[in-house]
């Protein structure tokens, strides 16, 4: 009888399953084992409801954008009936990715023989295929992915019998509402290419117990709470609400523009960091909505996507171009901050000496998130 590898014996995590003052932190080999990684992208990333970014990033008929996320090659694309459609990128006679990059197009054909596909997905074109018997071009139309839409994001599911987003989401909506995300427009989009596991930099993304050492220089002149408690949450989210006077999204003494006019109740008195689970943060502040969005591409390669929203009240200002620099710099330097110390972290997690620590107080969401991720990996 041959036993079970360690990272599919549930004992092998049983000190991370113990309340967060008790527990240790994740097994090293979840942050650098390939087949703990493959078991993330079978049982999380190909499960769940994955955020893609925004609407604009097809804003006109016939826009479309490809990317790959956990190796599925992906097309997004703006139809002339102006809906939104992801199919997966491949084409049906011998497979090639038909789109690259972004761009406006009528129709797609595919580089290798020219088989030419609408912007529905339906195969409008294969030459040389009439004495191919029985083939009939209805039967070969690209396969479609589920794609949904909430404020203005984008999800895609590759599980077609994953419940619906919104029930995925539960209350965030609801939570989010005083944001008014759909008039919100996406005016800066930054990819990173890190050298470092997704669940590294997602953890450090909702503990702030790092701020005095990585961000000395600059976040950390910002008053913020020592300690602020987790959200009571319904659905596969996570958060943190920080009470504080002045936008998150500047450093102290920058100028920034008025406040989203729809806030309300605790979104007028702080910031909420929101986890969508497994990979996106929000970072939804007084003047603006940013966002974290993590594309696994390898135990120790991951993509980053930074976004900024502003409200379409702010974005017709003036003198918008020149306000935003301010919070484009701010998150120029605090992401490269969070981008080295999640880098040295993987450095140092990948030496056959690197054991599991503890946690601290200040780090719930850690524990949080990695439970969640072993309750995924570890489900039959
Ligand atoms: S692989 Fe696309 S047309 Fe041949
Ligand atoms: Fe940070």
């Amino acid at each position: 009888m041959t036993s079970k590898p360690k990272t599919l014996n549930s004992d092998f995590y049983k000190r991370t399953r113990l309340p967060l003052l008790e527990a240790d932190t994740m097994p090293t080999e979840c942050y650098t084992s390939r087949d703990f990684y493959n078991l993330e992208i079978k049982k999380i990333f190909y499960k769940v409801w994955n955020f893609i970014g925004r609407a604009d990033l097809v804003p006109e008929i016939g826009d479309y954008y490809a990317f790959d996320f956990a190796d599925v090659p992906i097309l997004i694309v703006r139809g002339d009936d102006n809906k939104i459609r992801a199919f997966a990128n491949s084409c049906r006679h011998r497979g090639a990715k038909i789109a690259s990059g972004e761009g406006n197009c009528n129709a797609f054909s595919c580089p290798y023989h020219g088989w030419t596909y609408s912007l529905d997905g339906h195969l409008k074109a294969a030459t040389y295929m009439d004495r191919t018997k029985g083939f009939n071009k209805s039967d070969y139309g690209l396969v479609p992915l589920r794609l949904e839409q909430w404020g203005g994001f984008l999800f895609v599911c590759f599980d077609n019998n994953a419940e619906p987003l919104e029930h995925f989401l539960g209350d965030l909506p609801e939570l989010m509402r005083p944001y008014d995300l759909d008039r919100l427009r996406c005016t800066r989009r930054q990819e990173y290419s890190l050298q470092c596991n997704w669940k590294i930099y997602i953890e450090n993304a909702m503990e702030s117990y790092h701020v005095p050492w990585v961000h000395n220089k600059t976040l950390q002149k910002q008053k913020r709470d020592h300690n602020p408690p987790i959200l009571p949450i319904n659905g596969e989210y996570s958060g943190l609400l920080t009470r504080h006077k002045g936008s998150r999204a500047l450093l102290p003494g920058m100028e920034g523009f008025p406040y989203i006019p729809t806030l309300t109740g605790d979104s007028a008195e702080g910031t909420y960091y929101i986890l969508i689970n497994p990979s996106t943060m929000l970072g939804c502040t007084f003047d603006t909505v940013w966002w974290l969005e993590l594309h696994p591409e390898g135990p120790e390669q991951t993509k980053l996507i930074v976004g900024s929203c502003f409200h379409e009240t702010t974005t017709a200002r003036d003198d918008f171009e020149h306000i935003v620099q301010n919070y484009y710099k701010r998150l120029n330097i605090s992401i490269v901050e969070d981008n080295e110390i999640s880098e040295l972290q993987q450095a140092g997690l990948r030496s056959p000496f690197a054991q599991p620590g503890r946690f601290s107080y200040m780090e719930p969401l850690v524990h949080v998130i990695d439970n969640w991720v072993l309750d995924r990996v570890l489900s039959d």
